[in-house]
């Protein structure tokens, strides 16, 4: 696809209206636009709360009719490029009335130019009125079910600003990233927008990409060593990796056909493929013919905890998917606990902030099931992030605190160790 704003608005408007993933989108863009593309399209959904409350009602006064509403979508993208890219303002001017036009007719055009010189016109104006607004109505309304108002207003600050890049490597005695800074928790943290082909070693499978708090899920185990690992919804696989890395020997099973391709892949390219075994199912009908030592559920979730990797989801969750994710994970937990060996360890996880699909979840388990038990969590580096209950909870400004931004953020994540009784 050519570099065209008309395609632009509609994959903004398929994202918003229809939760289709950006990076999904992605795959559809000629490679030499996939680069300006994508900072648009994390731009305007960063931006999004700001100018569709702050920004456009003051120059559209009447209701866009809903047939021509691509106009709201190329006015967003307008907005933010022009507010917050450094785009020349005649080109995003003239190239979104261009596509009005072509989607809207002569009146699209007119429309989107007059407001979008004016945006232009007022830009400084309108840019110091930006004081941390990213949230949306509904994301704000999932997360004050649980977080006191400054806690939520923390957290937005990282919604307007890039994440850092984490890796982790397979031998953590083999470090080929020189510029990488290495977290306390063993991660390796490189600066946003570091662009994953040009680091060292990738086709040689010595790391891969994951965020620093989904690293720890597997850390909190300790020594895997020898162990028979079930990974219960496994792709694209970060975890699968770090088990076989670790020594144990796994089955992996995940839902998802495209999704364990990736998985293989990537397990492929770490050269870890040895003692892995896949099986695509649905876990709450995957019946293996034995038990396992440790039996891994990071489970689908709302995913509220990924907003500053993927900025549309602080538009498209509301209260009642993490209802539906929670009914999910309250069978998919159940399932778990029938495959753990008596002894072994069942892990918990999910990158949602809501504590209705962690905490919650957890100790409606434990209260139904007695012979499982909580192991308090300990994993270096992480001792703030530790619950009176003894799960870990990670806040994105939570994780790693600290004057230097490279240092501070991470995924909103939730974990729990439980132990079955012998
Ligand atoms: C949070 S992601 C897992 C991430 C993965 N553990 C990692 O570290 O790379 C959740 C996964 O659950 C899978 N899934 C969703 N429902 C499932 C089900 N009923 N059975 C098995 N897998 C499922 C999805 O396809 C998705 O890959």
């Amino acid at each position: 696809m050519a570099n065209d704003r008309g395609y632009f608005a509609l994959a903004l408007q398929r994202i918003l209206e229809d939760g289709v993933a950006l990076s999904v989108l992605k795959n559809d863009v000629a490679t030499e636009d996939r680069g300006y593309f994508n900072m648009l399209m994390m731009t305007t959904l960063r931006q999004l709360a700001f100018i569709r409350e702050s920004v456009l009602p003051r120059y559209i006064k009447k209701k866009i009719p809903h047939k021509e509403r691509i106009l709201t979508y190329l006015l967003y993208l307008g907005g933010a490029e022009l507010l917050f890219m450094q785009t020349p303002a005649h080109a995003v001017i003239n190239l979104s009335a261009e596509a009005a036009k072509r989607l809207a007719g002569q009146f699209g055009a007119n429309f989107v130019n007059a407001v979008l010189r004016r945006v232009d016109k007022e830009k400084a104006a309108l840019c110091a009125l930006q004081n941390g607004h990213y949230f949306s109505r509904n994301f704000r309304q999932i997360l004050k079910q649980d977080y006191a108002p400054e806690a939520v207003k923390a957290m937005e600050k990282y919604a307007g600003v890039e994440a850092a890049l984490d890796i982790t490597l397979k031998n953590t005695a083999d470090n080929p990233l020189a510029d990488g800074v290495v977290l306390p928790t063993g991660s390796i943290r490189l600066p946003a927008n570091t662009k994953v082909s040009a680091i060292p070693e990738y086709a040689a499978g010595k790391w891969w990409v994951q965020d620093a708090a989904a690293a720890l899920a597997v850390k909190g185990l300790g020594d895997v060593r020898g162990l028979k690992a079930l990974d219960l919804c496994a792709a694209p696989g970060g975890k699968t990796a770090q088990l076989l890395a670790g020594g144990a020997e796994v089955t992996a099973v995940d839902i998802s056909e495209s999704r364990l391709a990736t998985l293989k892949e990537n397990i492929q390219r770490l050269d870890l493929a040895d003692k892995l075994a896949i099986v695509q199912a649905d876990a709450l009908e995957f019946t293996p013919t034995s038990l396992f030592d440790i039996v891994l559920l990071d489970a689908p979730c709302s995913a509220t905890g990924t907003f500053r990797r993927h900025p549309e989801i602080i538009h498209t969750r509301t209260v009642d998917d993490v209802r539906r994710q929670a009914a999910l994970q309250k069978e998919l937990i159940r399932k778990a606990a029938q495959l753990v060996t008596p002894g072994g360890k069942l892990v918990y996880a999910t990158c949602s902030l809501a504590k209705a699909e962690g905490e919650v979840v957890i100790r409606n388990f434990i209260a139904e099931q007695p012979e499982f038990a909580i192991v308090p969590a300990s994993i270096r580096g992480t001792e703030h992030s530790v619950t009176k209950d003894g799960f870990i909870r990670i806040l994105p400004h939570t994780f790693v605190t600290g004057e230097n931004t490279v240092l501070s953020g991470a995924d909103g994540f939730f974990i729990a160790y439980l132990q079955r009784k012998i």
